[in-house]
């Protein structure tokens, strides 16, 4: 183990062996409660004491098959700047709103259909029929914008925080275009219901990404599915909306959260000023 790795936590080490207990012939200590034994109080202490090891002990098999622990004690039990605060917990409460969308997201995809002639019914269907349904698309509907006001809240707190310079800017370009994915799920998500708002909500979006320079009118080609709105561009947007954007989003927050891990987090601006203001008044 190298010597920056953190001690493994308490709840993780083996229990030491309890002194003066001389196990009875026979009784390997998971026997009935008895006179032997000391009765109820011993035989749950012993049973507790069991769960624990059997715990420990698993957690031990998987680590000496997959070498995980001390990367995951350096992930998870790190040192944090001085300062660190509610600011710093936006990131991972996008995090939390991206795993949300893809549970209910999920649910939602075992009753929609991605057709022209059923999406609209299929969508009505999960609100009116199926158990939770209106709930689960409700959470789905709405954490989509909580998800986007969060993505903007954390790129506010790193621009603010300076955490976008030397040696965090790849993490930076990451944030990006994870910014982008995250807007791309919205507005490929908004066609799903097939209503009359998102129907032409969605033909405006594409039209005006047609209007970009150079790749406009292949972008727009590439959403529509060909030169018109036609069946292909629902199942394009489907499949686009819960399989390649997600898929991306997943992958490139394990390199955003690697990234965090590695150079570790930015300080508070205000910090480095008291900081600053002190040395002064040291001069
Ligand atoms: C799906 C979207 C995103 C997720 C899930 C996410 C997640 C996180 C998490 C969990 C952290 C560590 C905790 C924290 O500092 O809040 C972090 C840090 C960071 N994120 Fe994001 N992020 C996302 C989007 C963005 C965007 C859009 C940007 C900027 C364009 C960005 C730039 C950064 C930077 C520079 C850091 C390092 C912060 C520091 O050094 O203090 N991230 N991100």
């Amino acid at each position: 183990m190298s010597k920056l790795t953190p001690p493994l936590p308490r709840f993780l080490r083996p229990a030491p062996p309890r002194p003066g207990r001389r196990p009875a012939p026979g009784d390997n200590g998971t026997g009935p409660p008895g006179r032997r034994t000391g009765g109820k109080r011993k035989r749950g202490r012993v049973l507790r004491d069991g769960a624990a090891e059997g715990g420990t002990a698993a957690v031990g098999w998987l680590d000496e098959r997959s070498g995980l622990s001390p990367f995951l004690r350096g992930f998870l039990f790190r040192k944090v700047p001085k300062g660190t605060d509610w600011f710093h917990t936006l990131g991972s409460a996008t995090m939390f709103a991206f795993v949300s969308q893809a549970v209910t997201g999920v649910f939602l995809a075992m009753y929609y259909e991605p057709d022209p002639s059923r999406a609209y019914e299929s969508a009505s269907y999960i609100t009116n029929e199926v158990f939770l349904g209106e709930l689960v698309r409700g959470m789905h509907k709405w954490g989509a914008t909580v998800m986007i006001v969060l993505v903007f809240l954390h790129m506010g707190r790193t621009f603010v925080f300076g955490a976008y310079k030397y040696p965090r800017e790849l993490n930076w370009v990451i944030g990006v275009v994870l910014l982008i994915l995250t807007l791309a799920m919205g507005f490929t998500g908004y066609l799903l219901p097939f209503d009359q708002r998102s129907f032409w909500a969605t033909v405006v979006g594409v039209n005006i990404n047609a209007s970009g320079p150079l790749i406009g009118p292949y972008l727009a080609e590439f959403l529509r599915g060909g030169a018109e709105f036609g069946t292909t561009t629902l199942t394009r947007f489907y499949a686009l909306h819960m399989l390649l954007i997600p898929g991306l989003i997943g992958a490139l927050i394990g390199a955003h959260l690697y990234l965090v891990a590695k150079l570790g987090t930015t300080a508070p601006p205000w910090l480095k000023a008291e900081k600053k203001e002190l040395s002064r008044e040291e001069l």
